[in-house]
């Protein structure tokens, strides 16, 4: 039986290099979700779908075909055989990807996806819906979160690092509007799962996260 651990949270919560970072130490796969919702959404951005038309949406969804590969440990993602992963982390694709990842047509077939990877392999698999619906026994369960001026802060902070000019409150606003999309959806919206442990980044380093996570992993499996 492979050994699962979701992390869910909102966008900007630092998921992802927790994710990774614990993946690492345990020598597990770290799969990240928001970059398959995000391939998605390239192709739909490519073909000028309309993120509101539900049907030409789920028409357009049937011409996807995502896979997943790992070099050097880091995920890639391919786009009908083509590799995406440079091309998906603009706030355009991650808008519509929110906007997107609200269908059901579009969740089923990604989430499928999700859980065959989890059953294959040992994974740390970050997401919003992880926890409550692709991995509901998981091992492990986080709901990773920080206020949304701080992951403002952080997604300022690495744009301008790129030498991209932004605006921190049009950031935060952003991040805000995501939040209530995510959360407020119809189906998998974004909620904490029962069994899952809260962490609030705001005040914690990268290190204290990851360890926290890390002693939860010793104790289920100490416990089993
Ligand atoms: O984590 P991210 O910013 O890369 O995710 C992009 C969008 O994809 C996010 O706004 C909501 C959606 N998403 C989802 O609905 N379910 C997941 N498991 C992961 C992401």
């Amino acid at each position: 039986m492979s050994f699962n651990v979701a992390i869910d949270g909102p966008a900007g919560a630092g998921k992802s290099t927790v994710a990774k970072a614990v993946a690492a130490k345990r020598n597990f796969i770290y799969v990240d979700t928001g970059a398959m919702y995000r391939t998605m959404a390239l192709y739909f951005l490519r073909k000028g779908v309309d993120k509101n038309d539900e049907a030409a949406v789920n028409k357009a969804c049937m011409e996807v075909s995502i896979s997943i590969a790992y070099e050097n440990g880091a995920q890639q993602v391919f786009l009908n055989g083509e590799n995406v992963s440079g091309l998906i982390r603009t706030e355009e694709v991650g808008n519509m990807a929110s906007a997107t990842s609200g269908y059901l047509f579009v969740r089923e077939k990604l989430v499928e996806l999700q859980k065959e990877m989890a059953r294959k392999s040992d994974v740390v698999m970050d997401g919003r819906d992880i926890g409550t619906c692709v991995l509901p026994e998981a091992d492990v369960k986080v709901y990773l979160t920080a206020s949304s001026l701080v992951r403002a802060r952080r997604r300022y902070r690495e744009l301008t690092e790129k030498g991209i000019t932004c605006d921190l409150k049009e950031i935060e606003q952003d991040i805000l509007d995501r939040d209530h999309r995510d959360m407020h959806r119809e189906h998998s919206p974004l909620v904490q799962a029962e069994d899952a442990v809260y962490l609030d980044s705001s005040d914690m380093t990268l290190d204290q996260v990851v360890d926290a996570i890390g002693r939860l992993i010793d104790q289920k499996i100490d416990g089993q």
